[in-house]
């Protein structure tokens, strides 16, 4: 059993004040930690449930993978975070299993954390992050 918590239900949105004091209003979450990730064109808010979050995802340049995704989908679930001990080996286990990586080896993720993405056609559509703390 590689997981240990849902670690972050990533939601793609256009307007990242707009969506942090909806969530505010209609469910009472302060931004527990907020930080822009150059590498993926991306500034996050995450919204801390219980020991998990609710991560808000906006685009920082035209060209981020999020940017892409909000053109295609519009606003909406962008990934599911699987918090995970070792990185590496739940990437590896994932892999002997059939999943197509996105990064085939982990790699720094926002708040300090090791991640590796894993692609949604292999996953039943849905993107699936492997989050090491
Ligand atoms: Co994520």
């Amino acid at each position: 059993m590689e997981l240990t918590e849902v670690d972050h239900v990533g939601i793609a949105v256009r307007d990242l004040e707009a969506a942090i004091a909806w969530h505010r209003e209609a469910f009472g979450t302060e931004v527990a930690h907020r930080e822009v990730v150059e590498r993926d064109g991306v500034e996050e808010a995450l919204l801390a449930v219980a020991g998990s979050f609710v991560q808000l995802l906006t685009p920082t340049r035209e060209d981020s993978p999020v940017a892409r995704f909000l053109e295609r989908h519009g606003e909406g679930l962008h990934h599911v975070g699987y918090r995970v001990a070792d990185c590496a080996s739940a990437l590896a286990a994932a892999l002997a299993a059939g999943a197509q990586p996105v990064d085939e080896v982990p790699r720094p993720g926002s708040r300090g954390t090791t991640v590796a993405f894993l692609h949604p056609r292999s996953c039943f559509g849905t993107l699936i992050e492997l989050v090491q703390e």
